[in-house]
C-alpha cells in the first residue's frame, strides 16, 4: 500500500532565508516538518521507497508553497534536521506555480492545502485524536492519504475540508505529528500493508 502524508505547516517560512540554525523560531516550525519528513522516510538501512510526503508551508512571506517528497526518488538526504532543511532551503529558491523538482524526489510548487486535498485520488484519513481507533480499521485501497495537523493543529476552516475524510485516532494523548507517522507506519508495518 502506498503511504501519502499531508502535513499542514501553518507558519512555515515560504522563502530561503530562514536560519539552519533557528529552524524552530526563524523557520517558523521547520523543525516539525523536518523530523516529520524523517520519519516519513527513514529506516536504520534505507528508506521506504512505498512513501510519499506532501508539506503544504503557509507561512510569511509568499504562502502558499507546497513541497512533496517521493521516497522512490529521494537522494542526498541526511536524517538530521539540518539536512534535511538544507534540502527544503534549496526547494524554496526558486518556487513556480507549475510543480518542478528542486533536487531528487523534492517537488514544488505554488500549490496550497485546499488544492492538495482536491488532488488526492484515494481515500483520505484524517489523523485526529478523537477518531475511530486504528487498530480496529481495515485499509483495502492500493493507497491511502494521512492528513495531520502542526503545533497549531488544522483549523475549524480546513477541517471542513475534510468532511468526507475517516477521522482515525493512534492514542487517547494528543501526539508529535513525526510520532504519529512513526505510529502510523508501524501499524501498518504490522499488517504487511
Ligand atoms: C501536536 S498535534 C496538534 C496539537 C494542537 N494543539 C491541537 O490541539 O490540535 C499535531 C497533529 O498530530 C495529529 N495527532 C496528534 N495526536 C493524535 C492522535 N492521538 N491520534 C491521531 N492523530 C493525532 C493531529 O493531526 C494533530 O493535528
Amino acid at each position: 500500500m502506498k503511504k501519502i502524508f499531508i502535513l499542514k505547516a501553518s507558519k512555515a517560512k515560504t522563502s530561503k532565508d530562514f536560519l539552519l540554525n533557528d529552524m524552530p523560531g526563524d523557520g517558523g516550525r521547520m523543525d516539525i516538518v523536518a523530523r516529520c519528513v524523517n520519519s516519513s522516510f527513514f529506516l536504520s538501512h534505507g528508506l521506504r521507497n512505498d512513501t510519499e510526503f506532501i508539506v503544504t508551508f503557509e507561512g510569511e512571506p509568499n504562502p502558499p508553497v507546497t513541497l512533496r517528497f517521493k521516497g522512490d526518488r529521494l537522494k542526498y538526504m541526511g536524517p538530521d534536521e539540518r539536512c534535511i532543511g538544507g534540502l527544503i532551503k534549496k526547494a524554496l529558491e526558486n518556487v513556480t506555480e507549475e510543480e518542478k523538482e528542486s533536487t531528487p524526489g523534492i517537488f514544488v510548487s505554488k500549490k496550497g492545502f485546499s488544492d492538495i486535498l482536491k488532488e488526492a485520488d484515494s481515500d483520505i484519513v484524517y489523523l485526529h485524536e478523537d477518531g475511530e481507533d486504528i487498530q480496529t480499521q481495515t485499509f483495502s485501497s492500493d493507497k491511502v492519504y494521512f492528513v495531520l495537523g502542526d503545533h497549531l493543529g488544522l483549523s475549524e476552516e480546513d477541517e471542513s475540508l475534510l468532511e468526507n475524510a475517516k477521522r482515525i485516532s493512534i492514542s487517547p494523548m494528543v501526539l508529535h505529528a513525526d510520532h504519529c507517522i512513526i505510529i502510523v507506519h508501524n501499524v501498518l508495518d504490522r499488517k504487511n500493508l
